[in-house]
């Protein structure tokens, strides 16, 4: 229901909450209305024209909504009603570890004397965030067993880049001309997309019976043109290589250099290191590991840490301990890396996703952080076990923090599918898990507990999950095929909405 018509012909109030609808804040909008109040003052009013040269002045009218703050926080919060997010359930989305974040790391974040910085201020007033930076790099370091680090890149994919042409430079300076870079079938598409951004290649290897890289495949494929090998450990089947010692020699032996897409790092915190592994490049999502909720679109951030022969070419300028001042007081400033790649983001890439990692790894400490991987590898567990007959266990031994399984039996005997099983989850008041990931497994479900669920949230889950099973057993596929019921928005059409995408409101139609 809406409101009743403001001058203009706009709605001036919105559908309450559990309605369908939601007008966009341009219908709500009602000429002169502000969400900004400003005490007046003696200072003279500058007419803009005075203050911006010609050659930057707009020539149309900026069509922008005018809205009071009371209808935009009741709008924003009625929008944030309509959809899921690791603040209301469980959100057991594969690879994307989607966990609930302590609210102490956004607080941090949100510190005048953080928050409040200019970008471009000079080190001599930003001692306490260059601080922040140099101890955020030292313990990312010391998490992934790497030497140093570059915080810039802005989410996984950044990264990846950011590793693809780290590993470029390294080449080039030692005069090595490669063409290939060798990834898993399992791969995430980044890999594949960043390689090719990056200049390179690819080359594919199986998976073997076991769910891990095919190491005679492996081998087969790998020579002097080979630049390096990407992959993730645990894998994207939840799997840990167990081959990895002998991978990292054998991309050693080529001269190649072994890349560590740390999508999966929860998995492995303070239990095992890349570095020890043999990686020589590793990327971290914080956005996934460290405090930050993946997914939601906002900001990311995708530190590459690297091995020390390789940190003359991270991108630049990079945030260093100077020597202390004659009171012993510690100085902090920047620094380009001598044979730095150049810069990879804007200022220092997206700040305040570092400072409450920096938070999160804080509140955790150590011995913290090992018990998050601990507990999201028996979380997973448990799930795995539960659901092994509900669902088709491809790969069927103990997994790491995700548990890939298949619908199917599901398919091909209810014909009820892994995006069927999704979208009824909705209805049972939990996110779906990753479906059709990774491509090698038919009718993927992917899923990803996360340590922060508890005993009776995983309970709850896989009733859920078994509710829909027997369900299509007893009744057949339509109630399946039909979810979600009971969401603001029921099944769209994803790949109309990817391909004709609406991205912007135009106000004049
Ligand atoms: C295995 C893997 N690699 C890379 C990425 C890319 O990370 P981002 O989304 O931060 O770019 C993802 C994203 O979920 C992933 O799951």
């Amino acid at each position: 229901m809406t409101g009743p018509a403001a001058p203009g012909g706009r709605a001036a109030s919105a559908p309450l909450l559990g309605s369908d609808t939601e007008p966009t804040v341009f219908e709500l909008s009602v000429p002169g209305r502000r969400a900004w109040s400003l005490r007046t003052t003696e200072v003279p009013e500058v007419p803009v024209a005075d203050l911006v040269p010609v050659a930057f002045r707009r020539e149309d009218q900026v069509e922008l909504a005018e809205v009071s703050e009371r209808d935009l926080v009741a709008h924003v919060t009625r929008l944030s009603h309509r959809q899921f997010s690791v603040d209301l359930g469980a959100y057991p989305l594969g690879s994307c570890t989607m966990k609930y974040n302590p609210k102490v790391c956004d607080a941090v974040a949100a510190l005048e004397g953080l928050a409040g910085v200019h970008p471009a201020a000079p080190p001599s007033l930003t001692q306490g965030w260059l601080s922040l930076l140099v101890e955020l790099e030292r313990a990312l370091c010391e998490l992934t067993g790497m030497a140093a680090a570059t915080l810039q890149p802005a989410a996984g994919a950044a990264g990846e880049l950011t590793g693809l042409l780290l590993m470029r430079a390294w080449h080039q300076a030692h005069g090595s001309v490669r063409h290939r870079v060798v990834i898993p079938d399992s791969a995430h598409g980044t890999n594949p997309a960043s390689v090719t951004l990056g200049g390179y290649q690819v080359t594919t290897v199986p998976t073997d019976e076991r769910g891990c890289v095919d190491l005679d495949a492996l081998c087969r494929v790998l020579d002097e043109d080979v630049a390096g090998i990407m992959l993730t450990n645990p894998n994207t089947l939840g799997l840990f290589e167990e081959d990895i010692t002998t991978i990292a020699r054998k991309a050693h032996d080529v001269g190649a250099l072994l890349y560590y897409d740390g999508a999966n790092l929860n998995a492995i915190l303070g239990v095992v290191r890349p570095g020890d592994m043999g990686f020589d490049i590793v990327h971290m999502n914080l956005h996934k590991t460290f405090a930050t909720p993946h997914g939601g679109g906002g900001p990311g951030a995708g530190p590459v840490a690297v091995a020390e022969r390789l940190a003359p070419f991270l991108p630049g300028p990079r945030p260093v301990a100077l020597e202390p001042d004659e009171e012993g007081t510690a100085r902090f400033g920047w620094t380009v890396p001598p044979q730095s790649i150049g810069r990879v983001h804007g200022f220092h890439g997206n700040a305040l996703v570092l400072a409450r990692a920096l938070a999160y790894l804080l509140v955790n400490g150590g011995d913290g952080l090992r018990r998050v991987a601990e507990l999201a590898v028996l979380n997973a567990n448990w799930l795995r076990t539960r659901l092994r007959g509900t669902f088709d266990a491809p790969y069927d031994r103990p997994c790491m923090h995700e548990a890939v399984l298949s619908a199917r039996t599901l398919r091909d005997r209810f014909g009820v599918r892994a995006l069927d099983v999704a979208k009824r989850l909705l209805d049972e008041g939990f996110h779906a898990p990753t479906i059709y990931f990774p491509l090698i497994v038919d009718e993927a479900l992917m899923i990803e507990p996360t340590e922060t669920e508890s005993l009776q949230t995983l309970e709850a889950l896989a009733q859920a999950f078994e509710r829909i099973v027997a369900e299509a057993a007893a009744s057949g596929p339509a109630e399946a095929h039909a979810a979600p019921h009971h969401t603001p928005v029921r099944r769209v059409d994803e790949a109309r909405a990817a391909r004709h995408l609406v991205a912007t409101y135009d106000a004049r139609h």
